[in-house]
Formats: C-alpha cells, structure tokens, sequence
C-alpha cells in the first residue's frame, strides 16, 4: 500500500519533473511565419549550405520542398542538392555515423522532426543558434546556452562573428552565465544574423510538420466562407423580417 501511495505521489509530480527537463535559459521568439514562402526559401537555401553537410532530413524529399515552397525543381538540382543527388530522393548526408561519433563524439542527429520534438519548437532552433559561445574547455572549443556542452561547432561564427559569455555570482557562490557579448563582430550585423537564424527555424519548423503550410492556406477560405455565409444568412433574416414587420 505504502508503495502504491508513493507511486502515486510521483504520478502527480510528473508533470513538474517534465518542466525541469526543460531549458535553463529563457528561449527567444523566433517569431516564424510559415505563410512567409520567402523566409521559407531562404532557411531553404542556408539549411542545404550550412547544415546538410552534417544533417539528414531523412523523412523529406528534395522534390516535396521545390513544390512546397515554390522553388522551380532545376533550381533546387543545381544550388540546393549535392551533385550526385536526384531530385526525388530523400535528403541524407555524406556523414555516416560512425565518422559523426568519431569526429564529433556524437553524431549529427536527423533534424526532420526536431522542430517539433524539442520543448519549444522553433523557438530553441532560433535560441540555439543565437546561443554558442567560445569556451576553451570544449573540444570544438563552442559551447551553447540553451544546449550545454553540444557538440556540434559554431557554423556561423563568421556571419554572427565571436560571442563570449559573461558571468556573474551567484547567491551560492559559484559563476552563472548572464548574457553573451559580441566579442568580435562577424561578416552580418545582429540584426541580419537574426533573420539568418529566423529563416532556418521557420524552413525546421516546415519540415517538421508540412501539412501546416496547407492548413494555414485552406484556414483562410475557412474564414472567407463563414464571412460569407454570415452576410448571405443576414440577407435572409433582413428578407424573412420583412413580411413581419
Ligand atoms: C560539422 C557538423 C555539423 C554542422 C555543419 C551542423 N551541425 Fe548541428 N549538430 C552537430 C552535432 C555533432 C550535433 C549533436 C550535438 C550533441 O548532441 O552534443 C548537432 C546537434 C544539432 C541540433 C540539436 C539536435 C537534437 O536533437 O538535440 C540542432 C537543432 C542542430 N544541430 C541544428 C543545426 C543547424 C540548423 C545547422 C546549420 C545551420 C547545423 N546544425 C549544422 C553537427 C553539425
């Protein structure tokens, strides 16, 4: 009995012990917007450039996203897909994960659902990619607010430039980190930095769910309808009213 009741007793903590899993940092607003087919394009373009040498989408197919976000399928052969790639094929990568394990000490996950797995969505995409900084005790020498001691390196560290960590002590005396500072500016101001990392968020959160793209289309007409068929049941009601009057 005694036993059961403790087990129930951690049955309703559950939920607070989820919450802790959490991330530590606060996350950003990634502020996406999947009706936006030019931020899509773009997170297209930098994801196949700067990630996909790393990370499988193994779930998407290079053809789906020339159709999903308006790209002519010649385009997305000649600039987004590896040479030896076709059009119809799902996106791998060059990386098996043994050299992954071996070159990293993990290997690359596949990034087609993370949009929705992680707690947070796109918004810990963006935070992410916002948060590396230098930290000499990393083997990559990166580390990362939102995922300590990751060990993916710091792609961009040339559009954001060098962040470093600033530390302040804490009640219990050990350094926490507060914020990051620019320690050397890199190639784009913060500014276009945050589109850059906006636009691959809002392309992660596409291929995560792309049926959202369809849904916020159709919700539209949705819309349009009952707006309609509102004004058509007025007429009736001012027509019926009419011969009461
Ligand atoms: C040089 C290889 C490499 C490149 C390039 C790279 N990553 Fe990674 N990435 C990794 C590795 C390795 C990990 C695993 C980190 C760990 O678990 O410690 C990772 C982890 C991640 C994670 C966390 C996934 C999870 O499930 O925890 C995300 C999100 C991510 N990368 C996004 C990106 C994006 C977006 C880009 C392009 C801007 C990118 N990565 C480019 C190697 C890379």
């Amino acid at each position: 009995m005694t036993k059961l009741r403790l087990f129930a007793l951690l049955l309703a903590f559950a939920p607070a012990l989820g919450f802790a899993a959490g991330p530590a940092v606060k996350l950003e607003s990634a502020g996406t917007d999947l009706s936006d087919k030019a931020s899509l394009q773009r997170g297209a373009g930098l994801y196949m450039n700067y990630c996909a040498g790393c990370h499988a989408l193994s779930l998407h197919r290079y053809s789906r996203i020339a159709s999903d976000l308006d790209l002519p399928p010649e385009l997305v052969e000649q600039h987004l897909m590896p040479a030896q790639a076709r059009i119809g094929e799902n996106i791998h990568t060059g990386i098996n994960a043994g050299d992954g394990n071996a070159w990293f000490g993990k290997a690359p996950p596949d990034l087609s659902l993370t949009a929705r797995a992680k707690h947070g969505g796109s918004d810990w995409i963006y935070t992410y990619l916002k948060g590396f900084y230098i930290d000499e005790a990393r083997p990559m020498g990166w580390n990362n607010t939102v995922f300590p001691g990751a060990s993916m390196p710091n792609v961009f560290w040339e559009l954001q430039g060098i962040q470093r960590p600033v530390y302040d002590q804490g009640a219990d005396g050990q350094p926490h980190l507060v914020r990051l500072e620019l320690a050397s500016p890199g190639r784009l101001s913060p500014q276009e930095f945050d589109r850059v990392a906006r636009d691959i968020s809002a392309f992660l959160e596409y291929v995560a769910e792309p049926a959202a793209l369809k849904r916020e289309s159709i919700g539209v007409w949705v819309l349009l309808f009952l707006a309609f068929f509102t004004f058509i049941a007025y007429l009736l009601k001012l027509e019926f009213w009419r011969d009461v009057h």
